[in-house]
């Protein structure tokens, strides 16, 4: 594994980081037993992955915490989330800080987040939540403060784009993708400049994982004139990240090309299946995709925006 910090929060994180949420929640989204979770999340740990990502939403702190048990709590960085509306309070904060802590079994965690922050909720959380989480961060329950996009209805990044101007954040969390780039201009020389560590979701998501999604996704694209219809014409159309000085599989180029951006700090992977915590692992630690093709895939896709935000649940593909 290879570990760097996470911004300036002095925690050395590793650069693949285990994502408890998204459709597969370990395994719990299809159904899977506590046990084959709490397995999950000890492939990746003793593959060495010591960021684990969990959220109130997800229910799988539980998981986690079990999982971490096994574990010097020391040697591993576990990051959880909370989601608050405009209308709580400092309290609100307290309490789920508390609740968050009692089902991960744990007397801190390195990261906590408010979770899916939209524009319009984003000043109550600055200026009324972040107050009571920097108190709960002061008692040492909190280590660090995190804030997260909601990225299906910010495709902008207009959340993000204020907070890492701000504190009190420490750490964000956001989408970023071979087809969904804007990150690599309007976020990351800056959270840089900040130290704001970064952690990445919906690198693979749908999109990437599903070539029937994904080939919806390209004919919607062409049909709105983002891309031009010609890239339909040759089987799958990312067909050429793949093969000589490329990548094995979309998936791995999707997770490789996430990785070597400057400016990443972790790349979140989620996953209900032992096999695919082992690829997506190997994924990330392989170098970075070749020059040729990562040009291309600027070129080709650095203008949309948006693009592979699904919100959890299965997708719909069309019947062709
Ligand atoms: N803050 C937020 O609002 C928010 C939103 C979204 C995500 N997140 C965080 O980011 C993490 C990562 O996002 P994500 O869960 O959407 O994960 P992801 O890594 O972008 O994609 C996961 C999807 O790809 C599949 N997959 C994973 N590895 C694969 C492989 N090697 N080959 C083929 N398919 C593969 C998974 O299914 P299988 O189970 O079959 O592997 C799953 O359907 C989440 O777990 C969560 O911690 C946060």
């Amino acid at each position: 594994m290879e570990y760097r910090p996470l911004g300036k929060t002095g925690l050395t994180v590793s650069v693949a980081g285990l994502g408890c949420g998204g459709n597969s929640r370990l395994g719990l989204g299809r159904g899977a037993s506590v046990d084959d979770c709490v397995a999950i999340v000890r492939t990746a740990v003793d593959l060495g992955v010591n960021f684990l990502d969990t959220a109130e939403a997800y229910g799988t702190e539980e998981i986690v915490g079990a999982a971490a048990r096994s574990y010097d709590r020391d040697k591993l960085v576990i990051s959880t989330k909370a989601i608050f509306n405009t209308s709580d309070t400092a309290e609100t904060v307290t309490r789920k800080v508390e609740a968050s802590l009692k089902r991960l079994g744990l007397d801190y965690v390195d990261v906590f987040h408010f979770h899916a922050v939209s524009p319009a909720a984003y000043e109550h959380h600055r200026d009324v939540l972040a107050p009571a989480l920097v108190r709960v961060k002061e008692q040492g329950k909190v280590r660090h403060v995190g804030i997260t996009e909601t990225s299906p209805n910010d495709p902008e990044q207009k959340t993000l784009a204020r907070a890492i101007q701000e504190a009190p954040w420490e750490v964000t969390m956001l989408a970023y993708s071979l087809m969904n780039q804007g990150a690599r201009h309007k976020i990351f020389p800056e959270t840089q400049r900040q130290g704001i560590g970064t952690l990445l979701m919906f690198v693979v998501r749908n999109i990437f994982s599903n070539a029937a999604y994904r080939h919806d996704i390209f004919a919607k694209l062409v049909e709105q004139g983002e891309l031009d219809a010609s890239i339909l014409s040759d089987g799958d159309p990312l067909a050429f990240v793949v093969g000589e000085g490329g990548a094995e599989s979309i998936t791995d180029a999707a997770y490789r090309y996430a990785r070597h951006t400057q400016g990443v700090d972790v790349v979140l992977f989620g996953t209900g299946n032992k096999a695919h915590v082992k690829s997506n692992v190997d994924s990330i630690l392989r170098p970075p995709l070749a020059p040729t093709i990562v040009e291309r895939l600027h070129a080709s896709f650095g203008h949309l925006k948006g693009v592979g935000l699904d919100r959890p649940g299965p997708v719909k593909v069309a019947n062709r």
